[in-house]
């Protein structure tokens, strides 16, 4: 399963990209806002210095909703850097985009996806990436997981090439979770993914292999 960090924030991409373990990002007009990047042209910058720190996809969201404006903005995003996947929103326009754009061979992400029915349309127009928000289906009391499994079987069954991004993650559990269920791709936070570190007894135990090497060596 590939890693993405889901974030715009510079430092916490680093961070993650330093671990060796980074296969992209993904980004959304609230994490863009959350960092105060605001105005086109910083926008586009951000992503281009995004690109210039993670060999790997880098997920950039359109704005627009009515197919021409998407393609539009699209092919805008696409042009900045050889890593930009366009981020597609799971509408009737979004299928449409999505569909052209894979017939210009450019990457998408089909993002706010809910429902496997959602997911067979995206597959359909050919997206690159899909997205299932599995953290706010939880909030919501349906079950995310289920959903990533539901989806991975459907692709399965007919060999679509759509990788399902697992999204929306909130744990390191959610990361675990969305492995054993099969997702291509998890994108999270960086606290859920160092949050894979942790075990006590991984603390306890390197504790006392050093106390007894420092018994020895005295
Ligand atoms: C990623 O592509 C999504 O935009 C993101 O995971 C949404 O996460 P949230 O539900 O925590 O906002």
């Amino acid at each position: 399963m590939k890693f993405f960090i889901d974030t715009a924030n510079i430092n916490q991409i680093k961070e993650a990209n330093d671990l060796g373990v980074l296969d992209g990002v993904t980004t959304n007009p609230s994490l863009m806002a959350k960092e105060g990047i605001s105005g086109r042209n910083n926008v586009l910058d951000h992503y281009v210095n995004i690109c210039n720190i993670v060999n790997g996809p880098v997920s950039a969201e359109v704005i627009a909703t009515e197919f021409n404006a998407m393609i539009k903005e699209g092919e805008e995003l696409a042009a900045l850097h050889k890593n930009i996947v366009v981020k597609i929103p799971m509408i009737k326009d979004g299928i449409k985009a999505i569909k052209y754009f894979s017939s210009k061979n450019i990457k998408t992400n089909c993002t706010l996806v809910f429902s496997a029915g959602q997911a067979i349309l995206a597959a359909k127009a050919g997206a690159t990436m899909l997205s299932p928000f599995i953290g706010r289906i939880d909030d919501s009391s349906w079950n995310g997981i289920q959903l990533i499994e539901q989806i991975v079987h459907i692709y399965e069954n007919y060999n679509f090439e759509t990788e399902v991004l697992a999204a929306s993650i909130r744990t390191p559990l959610h990361i675990v979770q969305c492995a054993e269920a099969g997702a291509h791709i998890a994108t999270c936070p960086l606290d859920s993914i160092l949050g894979l570190l942790k075990h006590p007894l991984t603390d306890i135990g390197l504790e006392k292999f050093i106390a007894d090497y420092k018994k020895v060596e005295a």
